[in-house]
C-alpha cells in the first residue's frame, strides 16, 4: 500500500479532503502519520478520529532542527510527504532523503503570488489587489526554495470584481481540495516523471 505522511500547521481541510478520498476509493494508499509544527493545529483532531498516528514537532521547541526531527518520524515509513497547508521551510537531509517525493500545495497559480510570506489569506489578498482575473492552486515538488519546485498540477478559478479575499480564498480551498487528491493519486498509481522544470504525467 502506498503510504503518505502528511505535514499541517492548521485546520487540516486538505488533510481532510485526502482521507474522505481514501474513505471513498479514490485513493488507494494509507495515512502513515500527521505531523503538525505547532500545538492546536485542528488538522491533528481530523486525524485522530481516523485513528492515525499524529505527532507534534513544535516549530518553538525544535527550531532549526525541526526538519532532522521530522525526518526521524517520516524515513523508511512513507513512499510521499504532502504538505498541506504546511508553513515550515523544509531544509537539509528530508529534502535529500525524499527527493522528488515531497509535495505542497499553493493557493496560487506559481509563480504568481508565491514565495516568503505568501500564504494564507496574504496571497488572496495579493491577488485581489493586483485585479488578476484568474486564480487558482497549484501543486508542486518541494525543493530547496519557498514554492519553486516544479509543478504537478494547476486549478483555476475566476476571480469577479466583487470577491473579496476570503470569497476568492473559499473558492480556491475547494479546488485545492481536488487537486491534491489528484496528485496524490497520480503519483501513488506511478504516472508522474519530473524533467528538470517539468512534470510528464502519463497514461496507465
Ligand atoms: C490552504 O489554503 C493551503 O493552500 C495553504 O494553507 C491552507 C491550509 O488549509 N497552504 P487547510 O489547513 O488544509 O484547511
Amino acid at each position: 500500500m502506498f503510504r503518505i505522511a502528511v505535514l499541517i500547521s492548521g485546520g487540516g481541510s486538505n488533510l481532510q479532503s485526502i482521507l474522505d478520498s481514501i474513505d471513498s476509493g479514490y485513493l488507494k494508499c494509507s495515512i502513515s502519520c500527521v505531523i503538525s509544527d505547532r500545538e492546536g493545529a485542528f488538522g491533528i483532531e481530523r486525524a485522530r478520529a481516523k485513528n492515525i498516528m499524529t505527532y507534534i514537532v513544535d516549530r518553538k521547541i525544535y527550531g532549526n532542527s525541526l526538519s532532522d526531527e521530522i525526518l526521524k518520524i517520516v524515513d523508511g515509513k512513507a513512499d510521499l510527504i504532502v504538505l498541506a497547508g504546511f508553513l515550515s521551510i523544509l531544509k537539509g537531509d528530508i529534502l535529500k532523503r525524499f527527493n522528488g517525493r515531497i509535495i505542497n500545495i499553493h493557493p496560487s497559480l506559481i509563480p504568481s503570488f508565491s514565495g516568503p510570506g505568501m500564504h494564507g489569506i496574504k496571497v488572496h489578498e495579493a491577488a485581489v489587489n493586483y485585479g488578476v482575473k484568474v486564480s487558482g492552486c497549484t501543486v508542486h515538488f518541494v525543493d530547496e526554495g519557498t514554492d519553486t519546485g516544479p509543478i504537478l498540477l494547476q486549478r483555476t478559478v475566476c476571480v469577479n470584481d466583487d470577491d473579496t479575499p476570503e470569497s476568492l480564498q473559499k473558492k480556491v480551498l475547494s479546488e485545492e481540495h481536488k487537486a491534491l487528491s489528484e496528485a496524490v493519486k497520480l503519483i501513488s498509481e506511478g504516472r508522474v516523471t519530473v524533467m528538470g522544470r517539468k512534470v510528464i504525467i502519463g497514461g496507465f
